[in-house]
C-alpha cells in the first residue's frame, strides 16, 4: 500500500465512553470480520477486561475502507490501554500513529482521562477528530460537550461528529474524517530498517508476538533482527497483520503496523519502545524516549493454605511471561509464611494480577498493604531502595528517607468539590490548581503516591458518589518525616503488619491498628498487650483481658454431645491460627487487619 492509502489512529477516551464499542463498529461497518465471527467486544480479549470494562493490552486492527473517492485505503487502528497505571505504554502507541478519535460521552462530557490521554496525543502531535458518543440516549447534550472540550482541551470541536457506537449512526462518517484529516505516515522505504516495537503478548503456540511500526525500511520474513535497547538478536520466523484475526503477509513496510514472531522466549525479552532494525544494516539511532516500565506498587502475596504455595510461584512464574512490568521474589514471613513479594505499575495493575490470581489459578491469598518504593539515604551516604516497610533499616543508621509524589488530577461536580479537597487535604495533599470547567471543577494536588495506594480511589468514589473521575502521573521524590511502625502482640512484632507512615499520622494510624487487632484476635489464658511502635518507642497500646473460663463452662457441665462439638470447633478453629510466641493469632485477623477502612 503506498503512504498516502494509509491512516494510523488511535482511540483515546475516558474508561466507559465508548472506545470499545466504537472500535467494534469500525471494524464490522468495513466487513473486517464477518457479522458471524463478531463477538461482543473483539479487542478486548482477556475475560476480566471484559469484565472490568477495562482495555489492559494494547490490541491492534487493520480495516480496509473504501472511501469516498472510490479508492482503497488502509486504517491501522491500534487499541491503547485507558487507564493510568499503564500510561508509558499509552504514550508509545500513540507515537506509533498520526492520529486520534477523541471520543467523548455526550451525556457526560471531558473526564480526568480524557483529559490525560489527548494530553499524551497532543504531545505526540497528534491530528485529533473529536466524536460525540451516544447521542442515542435521550440525555446526550451535543453543544454543552462540544463547548466544553473546545473550552477544557483547546480545540476546535465545531466539526466533532456526532455518533451511536450503539446503533452505528456517524460510523461511515468517521471512517471518512480519518481519510480526509489524518495525514498520511511519513517514512523512506531505502533507509535502514527503523521500527518500534509498541507491544508484546504470549501466544501458547507462537510463543512472543511482537507488534510493530514500520517507521523505515522493510521488513520480511527471515531477516536477521536486532533490538537497540536490550541488544538482542533474531531471526523473523512470520510477519502479518491482525484483521483482527492473524493474518500472514510478505512483508511490511514504512507507516505499515504488524506483528511479528521470532522465537522469543519471553515477554521480558521485549520492550515497548524499543527500536528494531536490522542487524546487517543497523539504523543510525535509536527512536528518542525509550524508557524501560519500573514497579512502583509493592505487597505481598501469601497462599490462605501454605499448601499452595508451590502452585502460586507457578501462576506467578506464568503470568510473568506475559507481562513485562510485573516484578516478583520469594519472601518469608513469620506471619503468613512463604510467599512473594510483587511489583506493580500501579494499584490496578495489582488487583488485575491478584484477580487472574484467584480466579484463574483458584489460589485464595492474603494481599498485605501494598506499598511504593522508598528512597532510604543512609548515614554512610549511600541509597537503598525499600521494598518491603519489614525492611527497613535501624533508624539510627537512617538519615533520612524520600517518598514518591503524584500529580492527581480530578474533575468532580462543583457540588463535591469541599469533600474531595478535604479528602486531598487529608492525605498530606497540597493543592496545585483549582480551575472550572461548565458545573465541573478541575483541582490539581501534589501527593504522596503512599497515601493514594491504600485507598483513595475507593474513598474518592464514595465521597462523589462516584462522580469524580482520577488520574495520575509520578512527580518524583521527596523528602519527608516517615518512619517504620511496627505492630507488637505481646512484645513480638508481626512483620506483616509493618508499615511505613508519616510521623504526624503515626499515633492515629497506630491507635486505629492496635483497636482494630484487639477485636480480631481471640482471647487467651492470660493479658496479652498489642502495641504498635516506631523504633523500640510505643505509641499505641491496647490490652486484650485474659479468657476467665473455659469455653465449655458455659454449658454447665450437662450435655457431653454439645460439649464434644464446641471442642471439635476449637480444634478446627486451632488449624487456621498462627502462633506468634504464646499466641495464636487467626489468619482471618491479619486479613482484617490489612483491610482500611
Ligand atoms: P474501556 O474498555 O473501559 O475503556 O471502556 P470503553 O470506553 O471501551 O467503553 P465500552 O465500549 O465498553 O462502552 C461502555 C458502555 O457504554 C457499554 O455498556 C456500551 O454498551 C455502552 N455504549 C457504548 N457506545 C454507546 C452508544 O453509542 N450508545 C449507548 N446507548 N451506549 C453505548
Amino acid at each position: 500500500t503506498p503512504l498516502s492509502h494509509i491512516r494510523n489512529f488511535s482511540i483515546v477516551a475516558h474508561i466507559d465512553h465508548g472506545k470499545s464499542t466504537l472500535a467494534d463498529r469500525l471494524i464490522q461497518m468495513t466487513d473486517t470480520v464477518a457479522e458471524r465471527d463478531m463477538k461482543d467486544q473483539l479487542l478486548d480479549s482477556m475475560d476480566i477486561e471484559r469484565e472490568r470494562g477495562i482495555t489492559i493490552k494494547a490490541n491492534t486492527v487493520r480495516i480496509d475502507y473504501t472511501a469516498d473517492d472510490g479508492q482503497q485505503y488502509v486504517l491501522n487502528l491500534i487499541d491503547t490501554p485507558g487507564h493510568v497505571d499503564f500510561s508509558y505504554e499509552v504514550s508509545r502507541s500513540m507515537r506509533a500513529v498520526e492520529g486520534s478519535l477523541l471520543v467523548v460521552d455526550s451525556t457526560q462530557g471531558v473526564e480526568a482521562q480524557t483529559l490525560a490521554n489527548v494530553y499524551q496525543a497532543i504531545e505526540a502531535d497528534h491530528e485529533l477528530i473529536p466524536v460525540l458518543n451516544k447521542i442515542d440516549l435521550p440525555a446526550s447534550d451535543l453543544d454543552r460537550v462540544a463547548e466544553q472540550i473546545e473550552e477544557v482541551i483547546g480545540i476546535d470541536a465545531s466539526g466533532a461528529i456526532p455518533v451511536s457506537a450503539k446503533t452505528g449512526q456517524g460510523i461511515r462518517e468517521t471512517l471518512q474524517a480519518i481519510v480526509d484529516h489524518l495525514p498520511a505516515p511519513t517514512g523512506d522505504r531505502d533507509a535502514p530498517l527503523k521500527a518500534m516495537l509498541v507491544d508484546s503478548k504470549y501466544d501458547p503456540y507462537l510463543g512472543v508476538v511482537v507488534l510493530v511500526r514500520i517507521m523505515d525500511g522493510v521488513l520480511k520474513k527471515g531477516d536477521k533482527i536486532r533490538m537497540m535497547q536490550t541488544g538482542a538478536t533474531y531471526g523473523v520466523d512470520r510477519i502479518g497483520v491482525f484483521r483482527p484475526a492473524m493474518t500472514v503477509v510478505d512483508e511490511l513496510g514504512p507507516g505499515e503496523i504488524g506483528f511479528i514472531t521470532a522465537s522469543i522466549k519471553q515477554v521480558r525479552d521485549t520492550r515497548v519502545g524499543d527500536t528494531i532494525t536490522h542487524e546487517k544494516k543497523q539504523c543510525a539511532e535509536p527512536l528518542p524516549g525509550f524508557k524501560p516500565s519500573i514497579p512502583v506498587v509493592f505487597c505481598g502475596l501469601f497462599p490462605v493454605d501454605s499448601s499452595e504455595f508451590e502452585s502460586l510461584r507457578d501462576a506467578i512464574e506464568k503470568l510473568a511471561l506475559n507481562d513485562a512490568s510485573f516484578s516478583f521474589e520469594m519472601e518469608n514471613s513469620a506471619a503468613l509464611g512463604f510467599g512473594f513479594r510483587c511489583g506493580f505499575l500501579g494499584l490496578l495493575h495489582l488487583e488485575v494480577i491478584r484477580d487472574r490470581i484467584e480466579r484463574e489459578y483458584d489460589i485464595e491469598l492474603i494481599t498485605t498493604a501494598p506499598s511504593v518504593v522508598y528512597h532510604v539515604y543512609m548515614k554512610d551516604g549511600s541509597m537503598e531502595e525499600l521494598h518491603n516497610p519489614a525492611d527497613m533499616p535501624d533508624l539510627t543508621l537512617v538519615d533520612h528517607v524520600e517518598e514518591p509524589r503524584i500529580k492527581a488530577t480530578i474533575l468532580v461536580p462543583d457540588d463535591f468539590l469541599g469533600d474531595v479537597l478535604k479528602l486531598c487535604q487529608d492525605r498530606r495533599g497540597i493543592q496545585e490548581d483549582l480551575t472550572y470547567a461548565g458545573s465541573r471543577a478541575m483541582v490539581v494536588y501534589d501527593l504522596p503516591l503512599n497515601e493514594v495506594v491504600f485507598d483513595f480511589y475507593d474513598r474518592l468514589k464514595s465521597v462523589t458518589k462516584g462522580y469524580a473521575s482520577f488520574d495520575y502521573e509520578i512527580t518524583g521524590y521527596r523528602q519527608d518525616n516517615l518512619v517504620k511502625m511496627q505492630l507488637l502482640v505481646n512484645d513480638e512484632p508481626v512483620d506483616a503488619l509493618s508499615m511505613m507512615v508519616h510521623r504526624d499520622r503515626a499515633e492515629m494510624r497506630g491507635r486505629a491498628m492496635c483497636e482494630k487487632l484487639k477485636g480480631l484476635i481471640p482471647r487467651h489464658m492470660f493479658k496479652i498487650p498489642i502495641q504498635a511502635a516506631i523504633g523500640g518507642k510505643v505509641i499505641a497500646r491496647e490490652t486484650l483481658s485474659a479468657m476467665r473460663k473455659d469455653v465449655t463452662a458455659k454449658c454447665y457441665g450437662g450435655d457431653a454431645t454439645r460439649k464434644k462439638k464446641l471442642l471439635e470447633k476449637q480444634k478446627a478453629g486451632k488449624k487456621k491460627m498462627r502462633q506468634f510466641g504464646k499466641v495464636d493469632i487467626p489468619q482471618e485477623a491479619f486479613i482484617s487487619a490489612l483491610k482500611m477502612d
